[in-house]
């Protein structure tokens, strides 16, 4: 018998709460995920859940909500473009993952290849065709086929972490800090 069978810890247990408050500590991308509808206007949604999958085919995957209308259009259109947000860009993504008709308020993009929202100022895209949906427990695990991509910036990413945003910064980049400040510092 396991650790966790001896004292009774099964799947009944974990709550939606202890769900998010435990996976809160695994740090996640902020990736803005686009597409267009018929009309061509622009459509987009946040996720943390954007990650490559394969090189030979190239794909990549991220997770939709069942409920998301969002995911809908993506599904219908048959491609999305993954927006890689910078570390700047928290107020962007707060836009992107708050009300629908809101998100591409005030904001500058082009089109990819595939004619989906390349948004101004992210660090890097993917341009994908939807090769595959399956459907996973409340949620779609949407798989993208790469038509293209290209880092835009050598700015650093946004992320996500225990329920609030943040800049990365390499280990390199904070001791070059330090050490600045110190310089600073002894003028
Ligand atoms: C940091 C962050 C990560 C998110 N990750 C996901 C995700 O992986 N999948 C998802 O469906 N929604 C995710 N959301 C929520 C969506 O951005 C959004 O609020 C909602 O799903 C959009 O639903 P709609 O398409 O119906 O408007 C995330 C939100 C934030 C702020």
């Amino acid at each position: 018998m396991s650790d966790g069978a001896a004292h009774g810890r099964t799947a009944d247990a974990i709550d939606g709460r202890r769900f998010r408050d435990v996976l809160g500590n695994f740090p996640t991308s902020v990736v803005a995920i686009t597409t267009t509808d018929d009309e061509r206007h622009p459509h987009g949604m946040v996720v943390g859940t954007f990650t490559s999958v394969s090189l030979e085919p190239p794909l990549v995957s991220f997770l939709g909500d069942r409920s998301s209308t969002t995911l809908r259009t993506i599904r219908t259109a048959g491609r999305f473009c993954a927006n890689a947000l910078a570390g700047n860009q928290e107020r962007l993504s707060r836009q992107m993952a708050g009300v629908s008709s809101k998100r591409f308020e005030g904001t500058t993009w082009n089109p990819s290849p595939l004619g989906n929202p390349v948004l101004d100022g992210i660090v890097a895209w993917v341009d994908c065709t939807v090769e595959q949906s399956v459907e996973i427990g409340d949620h779609w695990l949407v798989v993208g086929r790469v038509r293209d991509m290209r880092v835009e910036s050598p700015k650093t990413p946004l992320l996500f972490f225990r329920g609030g945003y943040g800049d990365y910064m390499s280990s390199a980049g904070q001791l070059l800090d330090s050490l600045v400040g110190w310089h600073e510092i002894g003028r």
